[in-house]
Parts: structure tokens; C-alpha cells; sequence
């Protein structure tokens, strides 16, 4: 595995490379990062994971500077993974001094998770746009744990004409049933035993939804204490979703299960 700093570099080392498998990500990798490796793995030649903690998606002074950065570990187990090539720019390399283009997905940007983080998903949608144009890859994976990323992601694909498929994988979950996530590490035991209630909650909601009942009200009645600061069932790309977000302490989760639509 080769790791790769520049655009420039990248470009001529995936000149003839074949079709291209992306996975944009943001580091301090898990199974659930690992499940996209291994599916771009099965079905492409040559595999790119990106490595980039974006600062256009996080809030003023909010967590980018306490995100967990992880690069050798990340490095090693990527090149386990029988990932081609690492792509881990310096922030510069993606926004350079003049930079003023930004990437707007209406509707789907100011809900849910728009709503709590202002600015969040033009981070999200802009970065990922260029990691589409700077790698020009076949196909690019996604997870559902944020199903609403997904769903701007396939927006921006479609209003945009990107030539790619995107593939959205399900959510890889601890034994406990808790969404992996590079959050989890922020929670005390005690907080992490708490935020079981999420995966459980949401859980309810799905029987209640299968059994004709009211998804959310199912939810919020076994969260527990936890004040979630929605709960809320939508349809996200071609999904039924219920989503929720909520704070364990001072560490923000999401989770959401599939009511209806496929969940590859
Ligand atoms: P990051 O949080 O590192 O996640 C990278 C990818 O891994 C995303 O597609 C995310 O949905 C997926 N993922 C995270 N936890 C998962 C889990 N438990 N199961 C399955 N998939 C999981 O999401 C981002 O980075 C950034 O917003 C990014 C798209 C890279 C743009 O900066």
C-alpha cells in the first residue's frame, strides 16, 4: 500500500489503474471502515481509501481539534485490508488559500443532523465532490450508520451527473448492539453501558413500526433518560428510516435502523 500526499501524485499513480473502489473517511478506522474496504476490495482493481479529518464539517472551534488521529495504526490495518493506495493530504492540499466553491444539498442539508450542525453537510457534500473529481472513481462506499450523509451523497450524485455508483453498506454494531463509531471512545463505562439504550430504543421502534404501531413514540419511551435531540422517522434516498441523535455525557451519537427499503 502506497501512502499518497498530493492530488498530483495520486492522479499519475491511478492513471490505467482500472475501475477504482473510493472510500472517503475520516481516520481511526473500526470494522465499520473496515466493511467498506472489504466491499470495494471484492469489486474493484484498484482500491483507494481516503484519509481526511475535514475541517469544513465541523462547527466553529466544535471537536476537529479533539478528533481522534490515528495515521500509523490507521495505515496498518488499511494495508491488511489489501488497500492500493492511502490518500492523507494536508489540509492545504484540498483547501488552498483562495479556496471559495461550496457544494449546497438543499432539503436534505438543513434537517436532522443540519439542524444541530449548521454547515455540516456543505462541508460534507464539498469534500467529497472533490474526492470524487481528484479520484474518479467506478464506485464509492458509504455507510448507513450515517444514513443521512448517504442519502446527500446520492443526491449530489444524481443532481450532479457524477459517473459513479454509490454503494451504501449496513451498519457494522459491537456485540452490545452499539453503532461503531470513533465517538464511542469519548464514553466513560459508565456513559457507554447509558448509551446501549440508543441501539435498543431504536430497536423497539422497528417492532413497533413492523407491528403497525408508532415507531417514535417506542423509541422514546425505552431511551431512558437519554434526551435525544430528535427521533425521527424519514425516508432517506429509497429508505425508511428511524433516526435519532442523542448526547451521552458530553459525546454526541447518532444511530438509525432500516424500516423499509432495501439494507444491502
Ligand atoms: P467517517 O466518520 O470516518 O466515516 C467514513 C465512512 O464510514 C462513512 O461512510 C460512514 O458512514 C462509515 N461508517 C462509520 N461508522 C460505521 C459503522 N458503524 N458501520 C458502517 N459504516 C460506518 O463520514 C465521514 O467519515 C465523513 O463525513 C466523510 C464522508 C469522510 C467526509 O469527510
Amino acid at each position: 500500500m502506497r501512502i499518497v500526499r498530493t492530488i498530483a501524485e495520486l492522479r499519475a499513480a491511478l492513471a490505467g489503474a482500472g475501475d477504482v473502489g473510493l472510500v472517503p473517511t475520516m481516520g481511526a478506522f473500526h470494522e465499520g471502515h473496515l466493511s467498506l474496504m472489504r466491499a470495494a476490495r471484492a469489486e474493484n482493481e484498484t482500491v483507494v481509501v481516503s484519509l481526511f479529518v475535514n475541517p469544513a464539517q465541523f462547527g466553529e472551534g466544535a471537536d476537529l481539534a479533539g478528533y481522534p488521529r490515528e495515521e500509523e495504526h490507521d495505515a496498518r490495518v488499511a494495508e491488511e485490508e489489501g488497500v492500493d493506495f492511502l490518500f492523507a493530504p494536508a489540509s492545504e492540499e484540498i483547501y488552498p488559500p483562495e479556496f471559495s466553491t461550496w457544494v449546497e444539498v438543499e432539503g436534505l442539508s438543513n434537517v436532522l443532523e443540519g439542524e444541530y450542525r449548521p454547515g455540516h453537510f456543505r462541508g460534507v457534500a464539498t469534500v467529497c465532490l472533490k474526492l470524487f473529481n481528484i479520484v474518479g472513481p467506478r464506485r464509492a462506499y458509504f455507510g448507513q450508520k450515517d444514513g443521512q450523509q448517504a442519502a446527500l451523497i446520492a443526491q449530489l450524485v444524481r443532481d450532479l451527473n457524477v459517473p459513479l455508483e454509490l454503494r451504501v453498506l449496513p451498519t457494522v454494531r459491537d456485540a452490545d448492539g452499539l453503532a461503531l463509531s470513533s465517538r464511542n471512545a469519548g464514553l466513560s463505562p459508565e456513559e457507554r453501558e447509558r448509551a446501549l439504550a440508543i441501539p435498543r430504543a431504536l430497536e423497539a421502534g422497528a417492532a413497533a413500526h413492523r407491528a403497525g404501531g408508532d415507531a417514535v413514540a417506542a423509541t422514546r419511551a425505552v431511551l431512558n433518560g437519554i434526551a435525544p435531540d430528535y427521533v425521527e422517522v424519514v425516508r432517506l434516498g429509497g429508505r425508511l428510516v428511524l433516526a435519532t441523535a442523542a448526547r451521552v455525557g458530553s459525546t454526541r451519537l447518532i444511530d438509525n435502523v432500516v424500516l423499509e427499503g432495501a439494507s444491502e
